[in-house]
């Protein structure tokens, strides 16, 4: 039997739950020709999202779809590479081999290709030998883009990451070469809030207001009940709806820990869920995860450690320098505080949103909530 509950990547619309309004809202844009930047926490389902979007739009061949995800890569040479190889892989202008079609656009700086001999895809990789190279081989990709008859949708993972980049006025650059292309529009997505907003958010900033911002939200309660009940029952499973609740009450429907607690479940060949086997059943996951909680110990300090446990154990913290919560655990001063809150924000231990800090990995709370919780009360 199939685990209905991918917990990574995308398969197909049946194992994708609801997300229709915000479907319909990206490919509004992408038709009227709005660029937009779609943003939210780590793991509630951006990529996914997107990868849902394209599955849709591949459908009807109005556009070649072109996806990137920049994470992995560290300067303007590895962004050139990736922005090359998703551009010749999504131009869908197939009359001629891929061999023929990179030889002829890039004529100094010939790629190697190879082939994953698993699957076969194409891999694309460019020796550079100057700065200069690099700066005409993506003024060639975007010559490129400029060709096609059709319309380019392009899209951008984890765009933040441009902002790392060793090389100065990355922004001023990818938003010039951008704005000259009038038949393609640009969808980027990012974790980092601030630095997303920031870019498209201040006018002092190359791309100020060039995108409509969505942030995504986690995915309608209701809905998801009956995703998961669903998918259950069509296997032959039977699961209570107060294990659901339950589910979904644990892992405060963020996306990838529903998901993972639910894959676990499904896996247990169980063909009856209860509330109590749910509760066993996410007992074992932090057990199993506890060697990662207690690694995380050694890598801070003791004080970033037992903030990081006091965040944990109040759920989420609103005045993170006031008095009651500094004094409940203990924590000297408030200056000592944000101190620690920067390096946890830094970290990507947790999370500043409407206003209130918490951690980002909701596992890692809950483990904490278990282990330590009797000796604050
Ligand atoms: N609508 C959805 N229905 C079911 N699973 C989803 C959905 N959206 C995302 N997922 C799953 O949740 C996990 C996290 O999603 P992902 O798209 O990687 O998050 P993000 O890009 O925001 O970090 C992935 O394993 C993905 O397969
Ligand atoms: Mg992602």
């Amino acid at each position: 039997m199939k685990n209905p509950f991918l917990i990574s990547g995308y398969k197909s619309p049946s194992y994708f739950c609801n997300r229709k309004m915000e479907t319909k809202r990206i490919i509004s844009a992408i038709r009227n020709n709005r660029n937009l930047t779609l943003f939210s926490q780590r793991r509630l389902g951006k990529t996914g999202l997107l990868h849902h979007v394209l599955h849709i739009l591949a459908k009807e061949k109005e556009f070649n779809l072109i996806y990137i995800d920049i994470f992995a890569t560290k300067n303007l040479n590895q962004f050139v590479n990736t922005f090359a190889q998703g551009v010749i892989l999504g131009l869908t202008d197939k009359s001629k081999s891929i061999f023929d079609r990179v030889g002829k656009i890039f004529k100094s700086i010939r790629p190697s290709i190879t082939f994953d001999p698993l699957t076969g895809a194409p891999s694309i990789n460019f020796n550079f030998n100057s700065e200069e190279e690099i700066h005409s081989s993506l003024s060639t990709i975007f010559a490129l883009l400029a060709k096609s008859k059709k319309r380019n949708v392009i899209v951008i993972d984890e765009f933040q990451q441009i902002v790392n980049y060793p090389e100065e006025r990355m922004e001023a650059l990818l938003r010039m070469h951008i704005q000259k292309l009038n038949n393609s529009v640009f969808i980027f997505s990012g974790s980092q809030k601030h630095l997303l907003l920031s870019m498209f958010g201040e006018h002092n900033k190359p791309f100020y207001q060039s995108s409509e911002l969505m942030q995504l939200g986690k995915i309608d309660k209701t809905e998801y009940k009956k995703f998961i009940h669903k998918k259950f029952q069509s296997n032959k499973i039977n699961i209570d709806p107060e294990a659901i609740d339950f589910i979904l009450e644990w892992t405060k429907v963020h996306t990838y820990y529903v998901q993972y607690v639910c894959n676990k479940l499904f896996s247990s060949a169980a063909n009856k869920i209860t509330l109590n086997f749910v509760k066993s059943q996410c007992s074992l996951i932090l057990e199993e995860n506890e060697p990662l909680y207690l690694n995380y110990r050694n890598l801070l300090s003791g004080f970033q450690w037992e903030l990081l446990k006091a965040i944990a154990l109040e759920g989420e913290v609103k005045k993170i320098t006031s008095n009651s919560f500094i004094l409940k655990y203990k924590l000297s001063s408030p200056s000592s505080v944000q101190r620690g809150i920067k390096s946890l924000l830094a970290k990507e231990l947790i999370t500043y949103e409407d206003k209130k800090y918490f951690l980002q990995d909701v596992f890692f709370s809950r483990w904490f909530a278990v282990k330590f919780n009797s000796q604050i009360n």
